[in-house]
């Protein structure tokens, strides 16, 4: 498992951060409405129900995140719970939530059975959740190919497939069945989201040097295997600039679910 604690997930936060007022404008918050914003991270969606007038707690596993989540209310004069531990597990009682969101950060439990099942018990019967995943295609999805065949390789394995792949949030139908053994119906729209780099190298390095799950992995190949994969990785980024002024941009499409318990 990835220390999200490590490098700087800031810049990352700051890429995805227009998914924050979508998933938001989701679950419509109203005041003193008790809110979770599960795997917070730094709070771009915590925040945001904070700003429209919900009790937010926000929840995630990784302290110095929950940290700068807190400073950022603080600064900003909100009041933000925060709660450290796994998305597998909800320290919470049942039915204490009337609305769960997660944006990019459900996708990263170990068990989407036992989350969606814990969502499922905290959310009111009358409650709203939304979230947000990332569409299995493009530049996120060959990275994130690239970084599992890096490490199965390093142990002398086949990349995981079939019964072995991960639970793919991506595949609507799938997420949408998920839910449904929760008692919770959801709807699915397309979102895209634009992410802008002074150019493709500085993105690629910002990736490699900072984010935490780059980091973790170079930890875990070696050096020499993380440099050549930086290196492979480079031309792959610059075929997905759409900006052609010598700087970097490209627009990634992601599915955002919303739904309540039936
Ligand atoms: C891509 S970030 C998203 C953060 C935030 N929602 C945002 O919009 O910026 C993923 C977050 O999931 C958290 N996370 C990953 N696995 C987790 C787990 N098993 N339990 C709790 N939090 C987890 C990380 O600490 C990180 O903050």
């Amino acid at each position: 498992m990835s220390n999200w604690d490590k490098g700087s997930y800031e810049i990352t936060a700051a890429q995805i951060s227009p998914a924050a007022p979508a998933v938001a404008d989701a679950v419509e918050p109203v005041a003193g409405q008790p809110a979770l914003d599960l795997a917070c991270g730094t709070g771009n969606v915590a925040l945001e129900l904070a700003r429209r007038g919900g009790e937010v707690t926000g929840y995630d596993g990784a302290p110095r995140l929950l940290q700068v989540a807190g400073e950022r209310a603080a600064a900003e004069g909100l009041s933000l719970e925060r709660v450290q531990g796994d998305l597998s597990e909800l320290p919470f009682a049942d039915d204490s939530f009337e609305i769960v969101t997660s944006v990019f950060g459900l996708i990263f439990t170990s068990s989407p059975q036992d989350s969606a099942a814990e969502i499922g018990r905290v959310l009111r019967p009358r409650g709203r959740v939304a979230f947000t995943s990332w569409i299995e295609e493009g530049l996120f999805q060959y990275m994130q190919d690239m970084a599992r065949a890096a490490v199965a390789s390093h142990f002398g394995q086949a990349p995981p497939e079939g019964s072995d792949a991960p639970f793919s949030w991506g595949d609507e139908l799938a997420v949408r069945e998920l839910f449904s053994e929760s008692g919770i119906a959801l709807q699915v729209e397309t979102r895209e989201l634009v992410i802008e780099e002074e150019s493709a190298k500085e993105l690629n390095d910002r990736w490699f040097d900072l984010h935490p799950i780059w980091i973790t992995m170079q930890e875990m190949i070696g050096d020499a295997a993380y440099e050549e994969m930086r290196r492979e990785a480079l031309p792959v980024v610059e075929s997905h600039n759409e900006a052609g002024d010598g700087s970097f941009r490209n627009t990634l499409r992601y599915l955002l679910f919303e739904g309540s318990p039936v």
